[in-house]
């Protein structure tokens, strides 16, 4: 796979987010905190997708550098289809529902970063771009910790809970 297309796909899937949050925060401005949370969220993947923005402009300048890598596409161009399908739903989602779609998101954004580390077995000299990558996974991270505690608070614990472990889960 095209590490170009990859880091497109990437972008997208950062922007998508940034644009969902920034729409939720809009949506739940009658409660401060949660306004607050997802307007934080909305501008952190604002500065993912930048931070892939670099990356590519420093990947299309040494394409020669860069082999093919093995990275499931479809997967991340399947996430942000489902961003999209979020952020189009004709009835605005409760602040439950919210919630759980971020975790959610944040769980899948998460396992792609991480599944990108292959592209390093794939070519030794793209260190600093494993680096972004990683910085990338962590953040989400740390998103999902944000979301996890709001979700705990506010007694949505048992959902975010079931999106957020889904290994754990007892098939029914
Ligand atoms: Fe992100
Ligand atoms: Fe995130």
């Amino acid at each position: 796979m095209d590490i170009l297309k990859v880091l497109r796909a990437v972008e997208e899937v950062e922007g998508k987010l940034g644009s969902l949050y920034a729409s939720y925060c809009e949506w739940f401005q009658s409660d401060p905190e949660a306004a607050a949370l997802f307007n934080r969220l909305s501008r952190e993947e604002s500065a993912h997708r930048n931070a892939v923005r670099f990356q590519i402009t420093m990947a299309g300048q040494n394409r020669g550098d860069f082999k093919d890598l093995e990275v499931d596409l479809e997967a991340i161009r399947g996430l942000a289809t489902l961003i999209d399908q979020a952020r189009n739903a004709k009835v605005p989602p409760t602040l439950e529902e919210a919630v759980k779609l971020a975790l959610q998101f944040e769980n899948e954004e998460a396992a792609k970063h991480y599944r990108s580390t292959l592209i390093k077995a794939s070519n030794p000299n793209l260190t600093s771009l494993m680096k972004s990558f990683k910085s990338l996974g962590s953040a989400d991270g740390f998103h999902l910790r944000s979301l996890e505690e709001f979700a705990a608070k506010r007694g949505f614990l048992a959902a975010a809970m079931e999106v957020s472990r889904p290994t754990l889960a007892p098939s029914p």
